[in-house]
């Protein structure tokens, strides 16, 4: 039996969402591409060439999605404000109309009773800044400010907790080193470039929503994190693991919390990031708490002839894998949680997303009895409540995600969601475990009133 009454009273219990994922209508009121537009629409980049221009249309059916979240109980929703809707040239004249959608959202949230999380990049760069040089140049992580400056300046009376950059690992490595994501470039360089204005973004966009919201914030990176383990005891492989460690995690958890680049992994790159005076200081502006990621460890071996960090995860025989398919090892959400609270300390940790993908079968009935994905949530959610008894100050779970949506260069075939979306009709159903996922959060709601 699943008992989560060790979470702090005061958890919040939420879903996320990115708005490339969900919302469609990528040319109305003025948006204008962005990178993941060119990159879908490139022949091959993405599974069965599905691209995000209706996605779960949510830009209009936002008020009916926020319904659902209250079905779910939810206490809050994180979303992603799209930059090419805001400022669809990346820079310059903002559009009224592109904001107006968020602002709609906002006040539907907050009637529903359920709180913002507003992430201000979740990896749609206007196309017109990729023309413009993209993140490899610094100008990149001044325009990301002003944008959010824009942003925090409308909707900041009524959003208090803000997500800077939705996993820079993403952006850097899988955008710009490995091309499986956009922009799709292949070269280290201009990779390591990216890191480090991705996080001085990071850091700008902090201090701007700090000087231009009116209410109180509270801002936190969000970083996909993995425990890393060597796939054998040989020497060459616990030293590839140390790399795959750099690379995944340390990299961006060092300089966000004040210790600069790790040496070691700039050594690996042979890349300096570009650094200025001050910039480190900026990366590591104090903030409110750390949101995480997980979804899967890495066991590796080393891979001379791979490229850096020149470290190869390899499969775990035996393992219980998901659609992507990506081992489910719930164990690793409990580490990883407690490793980085006892490293860098954060005074609150959020698990920004968590969740699985499965091929769901609808039933006669209309049902979606998602075992598996069921059983992922309360394996995930055990593994809170474990890192939490170990002293992790984890305050809130994030399920991934909220509805079925296009998910990046694998397109619709892999569903995330706790409701099903028919793309056909547009359809939501909510499945098996969106449906155990509100009963946990009315469970752990009656056990916090009787603690009250
Ligand atoms: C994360 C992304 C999110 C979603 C999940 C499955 O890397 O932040 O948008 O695609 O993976």
């Amino acid at each position: 039996m699943l008992d989560l009454s060790a979470l702090p009273p005061g958890f919040i219990w939420g879903s996320a969402t990115a708005a490339y994922q969900i919302e469609g209508a990528v040319a109305e009121d003025g948006r204008k591409p962005s990178i993941w537009d060119t990159f879908s629409h490139t022949p091959g980049a993405v599974d069965n060439g599905d691209t995000g221009d209706v996605a779960c249309d949510h830009y209009h059916r936002f008020a009916e999605d926020v319904a659902l979240m209250r079905r779910l109980n939810l206490d809050a929703y994180r979303f992603s404000v799209a930059w090419p809707r805001v400022l669809p040239d990346g820079v310059g004249a903002v559009n009224q109309a592109g904001l107006d959608f968020y602002d709609r959202l906002v006040d539907e949230l907050l009637a529903a009773g359920v709180r913002p999380f507003a992430t201000l990049y979740h990896w749609d760069l206007p196309q017109a800044l990729q023309d413009a040089g993209g993140w490899p140049d610094r100008a990149t992580a001044e325009a990301f400010a002003d944008y959010a400056a824009v942003v925090a300046g409308r909707l900041g009376d009524r959003v208090a907790d803000w997500n800077t950059v939705n996993e820079p690992l993403c952006v850097s490595w899988i955008g710009h080193l490995e091309g499986r994501m956009a922009p799709g470039e292949r070269d280290l360089t201009r990779a390591v470039h990216t890191s480090h204005h991705v996080l001085l973004g990071h850091g700008l966009v902090n201090q701007a929503i700090r000087a231009s919201a009116r209410l109180a914030p509270s801002v936190g990176i969000v970083l996909n994190l993995s425990p890393i383990e060597p796939g054998s005891d040989r020497p060459e492989d616990v030293a590839a693991a140390v790399r795959a460690d750099g690379h995944t995690n340390r990299w961006w958890l060092d300089p966000v919390f004040g210790r600069g680049y790790p040496a070691d992994m700039i050594e690996v790159y042979g890349v300096e990031p570009p650094i200025r005076e001050g910039d480190l200081e900026v990366i590591a502006t104090p903030t409110e708490f750390l949101g995480i990621n997980y979804y899967f460890r890495q066991i590796v071996v080393d891979d001379p002839a791979g490229g850096a960090p020149f470290a190869r995860q390899i499969p775990v025989p035996g393992a219980v894998e998901t659609a992507m398919p990506w081992e489910v090892h719930a164990k690793g959400l409990e580490d990883i949680l407690v490793s980085v609270a006892e490293t860098y300390r954060p005074a609150s940790i959020l698990v920004t997303e968590n969740g699985s993908a499965w091929y769901d079968t609808v039933e006669p009935s209309g049902e979606i009895q998602d075992k598996e994905r069921t059983d992922y949530l309360e394996q995930h959610l055990d593994a809170v409540r474990a890192a939490v008894l170990r002293g992790a100050p984890v305050d809130g779970y994030f399920a991934w995600s909220l509805l079925d949506n296009f998910e990046w260069a694998y397109g619709y075939d892999k569903r995330f969601g706790l409701v099903r979306v028919d793309y056909d009709t547009q359809e939501r159903t909510i499945k098996a475990s969106g449906h155990r996922y509100a009963d946990l959060i009315t469970t752990h709601k009656r056990s916090r009133q009787s603690v009250i």
